[in-house]
């Protein structure tokens, strides 16, 4: 059988589209906001560059040099201690934690297309109780929602790599591109919110940058890459041979950072056009903030609306499809199942965790869904980015750097970054990821 694989740009465009998603649209412009402009993107950038581009070379040699599914990678490619080595390709399973809940915030922007065709609700107050009764009351509207996200995501990894997680990339990521460059330049008319937007986030106040601030941009960085729950690996392992790993990884960094800048340009020009409130952050920002200024805008607002949404949902499906193709490709390989069975295996699981999330923030059922006092939603999301992802970051890193050999990973990388610089990744791999990363997750556990 001829492996599923990517094309060179199809696995940067889906790589790029797993890296793109809810995070770029609310984590990345507030956090930018407020923490001191272009003083936190130039934070940002040192840490992606410095610490996150060394463990995804780290991730993607896993893939690259074991060219199966996480577990088995691990397995054939640790020399001692196989069986132990590839239990971390389970961190996997972090990764379909994330699409219970991540599917449920795309199933509220699913919600939020259909209502920007109609009347949007003209003052935050009325606003906050739309995004409010969706979230405590309507149960059944999230469910719904959700269901729709629900069967495109595994519709579309059911049709494989080529033909299904490519296929979409290759139109979405470009479709959400254009409907941000339509946005943007919509934003230039509405009088100087663009420029009051541009000292928002760009002039820098290096005084706001504290070591809280230093730990929280790494995290977003790990976050937004889509690193430690094996989706680079398993995305790598379908990579054409002869792709210049080093390109591909600045390229999707590249497009991750300027999806990042655009959405907050967009989102900031219209609060300070229509005097919204910049405190506001993540989905208060989108959900409440924003629908009220794109009222004002009366049939253009309606037309935005339907494009930002739309947007938000092409961010959102790039980056969910990624997060259940490690686990399917394990079942396949691990017991010979067919694709179908190993999706009905984890969409059963993936929709009972979801329908758990949403009855969690629902009122009449939110008390039994809680667990360790809080939501089952916020408990999912803290354990998959503060603990699984930072660990599992820390595990791959040490693999890479300790216990591969050095010339495998010479062969895989000098051609695309010369002798000098892969002494340099080499050392920051074994040095600096795993401490800079033991730093983050001690401190989001002890916050
Ligand atoms: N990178 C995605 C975002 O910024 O929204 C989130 C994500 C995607 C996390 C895929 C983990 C993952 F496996």
């Amino acid at each position: 059988m001829i492996k599923d694989q990517f094309s060179k740009i199809g696995f940067v465009l889906a790589m790029a589209g797993s890296a793109v998603g809810l995070g770029n649209a609310w984590k990345f412009p507030t956090m930018v906001g407020n923490n001191g402009g272009s003083a936190f993107i130039v934070l940002y950038l040192a840490l992606t560059f410095g610490i996150a581009f060394v463990a995804f070379l780290a991730e993607l040699s896993i893939g690259k040099l074991g060219e199966t599914d996480p577990v088995h990678s691990l397995y054939k490619l640790a020399p001692k201690y196989k069986k132990q080595w590839s239990m971390a390709g389970f961190f996997m399973i972090g990764a379909v934690l994330i699409a219970s809940f991540y599917m449920v915030v795309i199933g509220w922007i699913v919600k939020y297309i259909y209502l920007s065709f109609g009347s949007l609700p003209t003052d935050t107050a009325q606003s906050r109780a739309m995004f409010e009764s969706l979230l405590f009351n309507e149960a059944i509207n999230s469910i719904i929602c959700f269901s729709i996200v629900f069967s495109i995501v595994f519709f579309v990894v059911s049709k494989g790599i080529k033909s299904g997680i490519e296929r979409l990339n290759v139109w979405m990521m470009p479709s959400l591109f254009i409907l941000l460059i339509i946005m943007f330049c919509y934003s230039l008319s509405v009088g100087d919110g663009l420029l009051k937007a541009v000292s928002f986030l760009f002039v820098p106040d290096f005084s706001k940058i504290t070591p809280e601030i230093v730990l929280q941009a790494l995290g977003l960085a790990f976050f937004s890459l889509s690193m430690g729950v094996c989706v680079i690996p398993t995305y790598a392992a379908s990579l054409p041979d002869g792709t210049n790993l080093v390109k591909s990884t600045l390229s999707i960094i590249f497009i991750n950072i300027i999806v990042g800048i655009m959405m907050g340009l967009v989102v900031f020009t219209f609060v300070f056009a229509y005097n919204g409130d910049t405190t506001q952050g993540g989905p208060g920002l989108i959900f409440v903030s924003l629908t009220t200024l794109f009222a004002k805008l009366g049939l253009a607002g309606n037309f935005l609306a339907v494009a930002f949404f739309v947007s938000l949902l092409f961010a959102g499906v790039t980056s969910a499809v990624s997060m259940i193709e490690p686990f399917a490709y394990y079942l396949i390989n691990k017991f010979n199942f067919t694709r179908k069975k190993a999706l009905i295996l984890i969409a059963s699981f993936v929709y009972v965790l979801g329908i758990f999330c949403i009855l969690s923030y629902c009122k009449p059922t939110s008390e039994v869904f809680m667990l360790f006092d809080k939501p089952f939603f916020d408990v999912l999301d803290y354990l998959t980015s503060n603990i699984i992802m930072p660990l599992a970051a820390i595990v791959f890193s040490i693999f890479v750097g300790f216990v591969l050999k050095k010339d495998g990973l010479g062969y895989l990388f000098v051609p695309f970054m010369g002798k000098a610089l892969f002494e340099i990744w080499y050392f920051a791999l074994r040095f600096i990821v795993p401490v800079a990363v033991f730093a983050i997750m001690l401190y989001q556990i002890l916050k």
